[in-house]
């Protein structure tokens, strides 16, 4: 089975990226860690054990991450995903966090990565402080990772939270320069306008929610603002290309389950901008080779849409 450690900010398409997870055969998920970003960290812990309580697998234990970015000011996304991250539609039986693991995540990712050398695929879809914090703990945790992926960042100069900016980065830009620079191990990054462009349509949406399971009433449920806003006008400002639902995180999860499933990529060094006025958190790609790094993360472009559209359509069966 492949071994999975999953960092999130849960928020709706953090909750789409781990249902697709959970119903992939042939993985097993070792633990969540949870991090601030879409919402702050106490709904983040809330919203992550919904997910695990909807698709029965409470057994998956959670951890509380960090609260806010090393330096930069404290952000949530709470247009997009609701001010609870999860689409505002609250649930009175949500469980009650002392399911929580009692030991503080950060640790406990580093001690389960370190059991499993070379075994484990991270796959990181909130800002990235956790696993910034992480290898400041344990510099070696790198050589010991299977593969890295990542949503964050974006390749072109339009943002979708700042003018030139994509959430995770900006969230913690700091955080995301320590990853970028000290995660050696195989990175595989799933930025902005790769989402975009690999949106799923919405009649498909209609068809994947319109399933009679619980699963589906649940996903309708906490999706139906998000689904809104994306529809909007104001969201179509963000949008780079490709018209559709863009569940951006759930890309980084398919690409670490599936190999196959990434049909276009480039391999090329990258960083963030830390300085800039307009651009602090942007994605810096280093096509030239100026800044002499040489680990090299692969960028996704393009994916099998249909087989991201039947890993969506199995994640609520
Ligand atoms: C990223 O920011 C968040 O709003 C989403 O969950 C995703 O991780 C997209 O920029």
């Amino acid at each position: 089975k492949k071994k999975l450690f999953i960092d999130a900010d849960t928020g709706v398409d953090d909750a789409q990226a781990i249902m697709v997870a959970l119903a992939a055969p042939d993985v097993e998920i070792l633990g969540i860690t949870c991090c601030y970003g879409n919402t702050p960290l106490e709904n983040v812990l809330t919203n992550t054990l919904r997910v695990l309580k909807a698709c029965n697998r409470l057994d998956i234990p959670v951890y509380r991450g960090c609260s806010g970015p090393l330096l930069a000011n404290r952000r949530h996304a709470g247009d997009y995903h609701g001010k609870d991250g999860m689409g505002d539609a609250p649930d009175p039986d949500a469980p009650g966090l002392e399911l929580l693991q009692k030991k503080r995540g950060i640790p406990a990712m580093v001690k389960i990565i370190n059991q499993n050398p070379g075994e484990v695929t991270l796959v990181a879809t909130a800002p990235l402080t956790n696993l910034a914090v992480a290898v400041q703990l344990d510099p070696s945790l790198p050589k010991k990772l299977k593969a890295l992926y990542i949503m964050g960042g974006n390749t072109d100069s339009r943002g979708n939270t700042t003018v030139c900016g994509e959430f995770n980065f900006v969230a913690d830009p700091e955080a995301a320069h320590i990853v970028l620079d000290r995660y050696t191990c195989p990175t595989y990054i799933a930025p902005w306008e790769f989402s975009c462009r690999n949106s799923l349509p919405w009649s498909f949406c209609e068809n994947w929610l319109s399933q009679n399971t619980e699963k589906a009433a649940f996903m309708r449920k906490i999706t139906s603002l998000s689904m809104k806003k994306a529809q909007s006008a104001d969201y179509q400002k963000e949008i780079t290309e490709g018209k559709g639902f863009n569940s951006c995180d759930s890309y980084a999860m398919a690409a670490a389950i599936d190999d196959t499933f990434i049909t276009e990529s480039e391999e090329v060094a990258v960083t963030v901008e830390l300085v800039g006025k307009y651009t602090r958190g942007m994605m810096v790609l280093d096509y030239m080779e100026l800044l002499n790094k040489k680990h090299k993360a692969v960028i996704m472009q393009n994916v099998d849409l249909e087989r991201f559209k039947q890993m969506f359509m199995n994640s609520l069966k």
